[in-house]
């Protein structure tokens, strides 16, 4: 039986990949955590308590991290700070944890030989123009421009350095904009989803053309844990769906999925640095690996999302009251 450990796993995609592997496989997994704002023990209720095992504590405590490594077979490293709008009121946090703490999980991997898939993100490789074709493909030169991606594209070039001086038996997953249940409310989709259960109504950064690259949080899962299995150490696979829809054509399938007219959203000040526009060419990954995605129907995800939303209220609204308090100073 497979021992995993898999950080930040009470956060959104963690959480989604503990549940699909527990799920899916017969291997046991440890979750390490500090529970932020972003995670919470409310994402990794109904487990087998014979397979599942939650320790809270920092990535960055170096003792802590190096014991869980030579008591696992392979790590999947999820934990990160992950919102932009954050990163841009307030940084610091997002260079000790995205940076500093894969630096952490990294000294552990020399040290012990442990297996180490590396989540992130396309968002690495800066943005595209909406008229132009081209693609994100694992050789495009990286770009980022937040403050969030940056740190993501610092923490990717640490894995590659740690691969290729130390030996470090590493993979590289970047993969374009998840959804699906246990999304933290800050983020878009949920966002738009419990504004309207609160009677309020969407709001768009800009002028809401900026385009996006959905996959649905199973996808990723199935994908990652492809790559750890089969993925050849040294190499970054690019994960996506096919998913490219402006932030418009969301929210107006939120809005349609519940009951509201397409148009009633409104406009709101955009995004310093927005990027405009994310696409990813996944055909390394199922050229070389077998890997396809089964949940691009967007409209009954949308519908299965908002369903979730609307069901599990106790989940969100503890998260609801400040999120939308950091909004309303950004004026969002
Ligand atoms: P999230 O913010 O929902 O969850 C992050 C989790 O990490 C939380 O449970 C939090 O408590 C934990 N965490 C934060 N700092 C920690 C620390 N110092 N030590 C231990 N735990 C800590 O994030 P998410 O959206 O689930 O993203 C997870 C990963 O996937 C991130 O690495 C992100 O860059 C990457 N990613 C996200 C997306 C997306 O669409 N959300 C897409 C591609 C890649
Ligand atoms: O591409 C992968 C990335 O996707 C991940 O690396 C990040 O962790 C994840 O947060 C996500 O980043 P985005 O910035 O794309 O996601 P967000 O949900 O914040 O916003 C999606 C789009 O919607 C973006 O163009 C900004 C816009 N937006 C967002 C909010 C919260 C709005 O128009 N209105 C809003 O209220």
């Amino acid at each position: 039986m497979e021992r995993l450990l898999v950080t930040g796993g009470a956060g959104f995609i963690g959480s989604n990949f503990v549940h699909y592997v527990l799920a899916n496989t017969d291997s046991s997994v440890t979750v390490l955590d500090k529970l932020t704002y972003a995670g919470t023990l409310d994402s990794l209720q109904g487990l087998p308590a014979d397979r599942f095992t939650f320790v809270h504590g920092d990535i960055c405590d170096a003792e802590l991290v190096s014991r869980l490594f030579r008591e696992h077979d392979s790590v999947v490293h999820y934990a990160a700070e992950s919102h932009n709008d954050n990163s841009l009121t307030s940084p610091e946090p997002f260079v000790q944890t995205n940076l500093v703490g894969t630096y952490t999980l990294l000294e552990a991997a020399r040290a012990t030989g442990v297996r180490y898939h590396h989540i992130s993100t396309d968002e690495v490789y800066g943005d595209l123009e909406l008229d132009d074709p081209a693609r994100f493909t694992e050789s495009t030169p990286y770009n980022p421009s937040s403050p969030y991606s940056s740190t993501k594209a610092g923490s990717d070039l640490l894995v590659r350095a740690w691969v290729r001086s130390f030996g470090v038996a590493a993979t590289i997953s970047n993969c374009s904009n998840n959804y699906g249940p246990r999304q933290h409310v800050e983020k878009f989709i949920p966002r738009q989803i419990t504004n309207l259960i609160d009677g309020v109504r969407p709001r768009l950064y800009g002028d809401g053309l900026n385009v996006r690259d959905w996959i649905h949080a199973d996808d990723h899962s199935s994908a990652v844990l492809r790559i750890l299995h089969a993925g050849k150490i040294g190499e970054t696979y690019l994960i996506g769906a096919d998913g490219e829809q402006s932030n418009r054509s969301v929210v107006e399938a939120i809005l349609e999925a519940m009951g509201h007219p397409k148009d009633a959203y409104d406009l709101v000040r955009d995004r310093p640095g927005h990027d405009r526009r994310y696409a990813i060419d996944w055909s390394k990954l199922r050229d070389e690996l077998g890997w396809v995605p089964s949940h691009q129907d967007f409209e009954s995800g949308i519908e299965a999302t908002v369903a979730w939303y609307r069901d599990n209220e106790q989940w969100w609204r503890p998260q609801k009251a400040s999120a939308e308090a950091k909004y309303a100073k950004m004026g969002q």
